[in-house]
């Protein structure tokens, strides 16, 4: 084991969005079979367009976040502890933009949206 976290820290890092992308067999709803995938690319489309794709903004794919929902994709934005059921790829734009700011210039500042 290596304790990355100095490393981490030194890289600039600020935020993570995390995606579930969870797709299973069953009676209960599943983000993958409400478009996780296309979530997904919406959340790397809006980091790419503003220039903080793998910068100091991580994107990671999730299991099961236990917000589970037929009306879209769970969506969790840490460590400012931001959690988010139902999202839709249409909706990725208005969540991102409340969270970081427009120009993603709030960058490892907290909470933003009540
Ligand atoms: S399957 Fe995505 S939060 Fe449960």
């Amino acid at each position: 084991m290596e304790d990355r976290t100095a490393h981490v820290e030194a890289s600039g890092f600020t935020d993570h969005v995390l995606v579930c992308t969870t797709d299973r067999d069953g009676k209960h709803a599943c983000c993958g079979e409400a478009k996780a995938d296309d979530v997904l690319d919406a959340v790397k489309e809006w980091l790419r367009d503003r220039g903080v794709f793998w910068s100091s903004v991580h994107v990671a794919e999730t299991s099961c976040l236990g917000l589970c929902s037929e009306s879209g994709t769970a969506v969790a934005i840490q460590p400012r502890g931001r959690w988010y059921a139902g999202v839709t790829p249409s909706e990725v734009s208005d969540l991102l933009e409340a969270e970081f700011g427009s120009d993603a210039d709030r960058l490892g500042v907290g909470p933003t949206v009540k």
